[in-house]
Order: C-alpha cells, then structure tokens, then sequence
C-alpha cells in the first residue's frame, strides 16, 4: 500500500523471494478500460535492469511477465490485476533452486545454512525478529529482487497516470561524489534521452566523470551511492490534502520512495538546502497571469505546498546509501551460530544500483500519485476517472479563484 493509516483506493501487495520461482504483485482499484498489454509491463522492467556498475543477474535476468488476472483482451476489467513475473535463475538452474526455495518441508535444509551476517543488510535484524537461524530466510526477501514486482504495479500506474497527461522521469543527480550542475533538469519528453545514459544522467560531462567514479569504485572492490530525482509533470492541483498527516501528499511520497532498498534520505523540492536559506529566500513567489494562470516562480517546495499539489512540476529526491555487499569484503561481522568474527563474505555483486533506483522511485511515485487520482477523481472505468478529472479543471476554471 503507498499511504498512510488510512485505506488505499489504488493498492498493491507483492509477494515473492528472490531465488523463488516467481514474484507476483497484486494491484486493485485500477479502474476498467485500460489498454495494457505484457510489453508495457516488461519495457519498465527492462529500464529498471540498466545501468553501469552492475553485476551480472541483470544480464540474466529476462522478467518473464504474465498476467494472471484483471486483464482481457488488452484491456482492465476494473477486478485486481495480478502480474508474475518469472525468475529466470530458477529456470535457468531449477535442480539448485527449486530444492533450496522449495516449499516442500520433506526437501529442507539442504545446503548449510547462512550464519554469517551481512552488514548493512536485514540479515541480523530478520533473524532476531523472526527467530530464524538461516539469514536465506531473510535476504531472499530483504533482496531489491522484490522492486521488479513494484515496478511492474507502477508501469500500470504510469499507463493510468498519462490518461490524465501525467508524465514521470527520473535521473541521476549525483553519484558517488559527483554531482550533476544545479538546475540540470530533464523535461517530459526526456525519458529516453535519461535512458540512453549508461548512468540515466542527462549532462554528459558529469556522466562520463560518474562512469570514471564507477569504475575506479570496480578496482577497488568497493560500491558507490548517490541521489536520485523524480519528477512528476502535469499533476494536476488538489491532489493530497492538508486536513490530516496522513493525508498529505508530501508524507505520502515520502513513505513510498523511503521504503525502496537502501534510501536513506527523501526529500521534496530543495528540502534540505532550503533549510539553510532565510525566509525571504526560501519560498515560491505566487504569479498569475492571463494566459498561465497561477505559477510559481520557482520550484524550491516541489510541487507541493500543505500537503497539496500545486499543479506546479512535483519533485521528489532520494538519496541511496552505497550497497553494503562489496566484491572486496572488509566489512567486520560475526558468524550467529559460533560468534565468531570473520569479514563479510565474497559476493559477486553490483558497484551500484543508483540508476536502477530512480527507475524504481519513479514508479512509486506513480504508485502514489496514482492513488491520490483515484481517491479525488474517482471513476470505475477510465472515461469516467478522466471525465471527473476533467469536470473537476472546468468548475476550477470557472470558480471564483481560477486556474
Ligand atoms: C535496484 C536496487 C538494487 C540493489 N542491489 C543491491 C546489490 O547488488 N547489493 C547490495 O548489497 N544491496 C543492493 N541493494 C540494496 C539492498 O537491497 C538493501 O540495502 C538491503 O536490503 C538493506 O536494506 P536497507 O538498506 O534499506 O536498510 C539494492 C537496492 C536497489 C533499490
């Protein structure tokens, strides 16, 4: 779900281990009359496998998408679409996985267990919460593996969101210690531009200094964070409320894109650096004018003023912490079972992951969007959701306040 206490319209739960035969994410409330087919499922999933730095599995990786309810004949049904995607390494090696994941009790345990935690991972935390003795227990759920089932819940969303000329990208900001110059930012027409960066960072200088970055990173065995911003045109105002914490909007995105593996920080518009400006310089003036309606002068709240959307371009960033498994482990940790103190374990891993996190973001902000339409629009088929959508601009327009 992608808000607060109170009840989703638009919800989704994934379920699914990472070496598991499939992950599966069940999304309801999507409204009847949707044009969707596999391929636009599996065309985010591609995106979400990109980037420089990463290690083999994407390679393997193929997301087989199946849908196994909610959609006939290329269209929504208004009933729960359920989405599997198949994972290609049980294919691949079914003998392997199949026992070591198998439900069955009669095939378990086969291979020693995991007892030696990971640093930075949810290994020691889930095997002290949940009293396993095994940390597979936990990281094959733990995995960033479970982000291909939201991305393909949010490719649903994104499809949805544009019938009410919604449009999301996202890009690198900055990675590892390099950083995009200040006001890099790219439009609604630059998805594919974003794309074709190795790195999904539209300046090309600081890109090719973040590839230079990954792969000195790559030789010394070590990993690279960095920021990530999404951002989110032609969201319409009046979406999140200022009535109730849990119903602002800004909470709301906040929650979602903090709960994507290894986000450690989120903020709206400039939040942060706001925060060390003056008053008087920290705000978006208000303008009006005929032909543009009520703008504002800059986008230093993002989008998002008392929990509501302005109408204004919605930006959201994320900061992701450097992946914790590292292919030169120097990492102290202890063995569960003899307490032993060893360094973590050799992994073939990725040197980062923070292109692949903005796709990720960019779909859970989708997600969450998604759902603000659907609680102030409403509609069980999409005409009806775009004639409210619709209804609701032409009073806006016509009332004593204006657009
Ligand atoms: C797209 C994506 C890919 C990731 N790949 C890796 C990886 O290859 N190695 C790793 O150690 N962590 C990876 N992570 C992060 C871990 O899943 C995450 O740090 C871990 O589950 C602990 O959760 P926490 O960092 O939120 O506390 C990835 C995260 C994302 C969003």
């Amino acid at each position: 779900m992608t808000t607060g206490s109170f009840a989703a319209v638009i919800r989704f739960l994934t379920a699914g281990e990472s070496h598991g035969p499939a992950l599966v994410v069940v999304l309801e409330g999507v409204p009847a009359g949707l044009e969707l087919s596999t391929a636009d499922i599996a065309g985010e999933l591609a995106r979400r496998r990109l980037g420089f730095g990463r290690g083999p599995r994407m390679r393997f990786e193929e997301d087989v998408v199946e849908f196994l309810g909610g959609v006939r004949h290329g269209r929504t049904l208004g009933s729960p679409i359920a989405v599997q995607i198949a994972n290609t390494e049980w294919t691949r090696n079914p003998e392997k996985w199949g026992t070591e994941m198998s439900p069955a009790a009669e095939d378990g345990p086969t291979v020693a267990p995991l007892t030696q935690v990971r640093p930075g991972h949810a290994d020691l935390a889930g095997m002290q919460k949940y009293g396993f003795t095994d940390a597979r227990d936990v990281l094959e759920r733990a995995s960033a593996r479970e982000t291909a089932a939201r991305v393909a819940a949010g490719a649903v969303a994104k499809k949805l969101l544009a019938k009410l000329g919604v449009r999301i990208v996202s890009h690198v900001v900055q990675l590892g210690p390099v950083r995009v110059p200040a006001g890099v930012r790219p439009g609604p027409e630059d998805l594919d531009r974003v794309d074709e960066s190795e790195v999904r960072c539209i300046d090309a200088t600081a890109a090719d200094e973040m590839i230079k970055e990954i792969r000195s990173a790559a030789k010394d065995g070590d990993s690279l964070g960095g920021i990530i911003e999404v951002v989110a045109y032609g969201v319409p105002v009046g979406l999140g409320s200022h009535v109730h914490w849990d119903r602002k909007l800004d909470s709301a995105l906040a929650r979602s894109v903090m709960s994507i593996q290894a986000v450690k920080g989120v903020e709206i518009g400039d939040g942060f650096e706001v925060a060390g400006r003056r008053g008087s310089d920290a705000h978006d003036a208000v303008t009006w004018s005929q032909d543009d309606g009520y703008r504002r002068s800059s986008s230093l709240a993002g989008g998002v003023e008392g929990g509501i959307s302005t109408g204004e371009p919605l930006v959201v960033r994320a900061a992701m912490k450097p992946l914790a498994t590292l292919n030169r482990p120097t990492l102290a940790t202890v063995d569960v079972l003899s307490k032993e103190a060893g360094v973590s374990f050799k992994e073939r891993t990725d040197v980062t992951a923070v292109p692949a996190c903005g796709v990720v973001a960019e779909h859970m902000v989708a997600l969450t969007l998604v759902d603000e339409v659907a609680r102030k629009f409403g509609g069980d088929s999409v005409d009806e959701l775009v004639r409210n959508h619709q209804g609701f601009l032409d009073a806006l327009a016509q009332g004593p306040v204006g657009v």
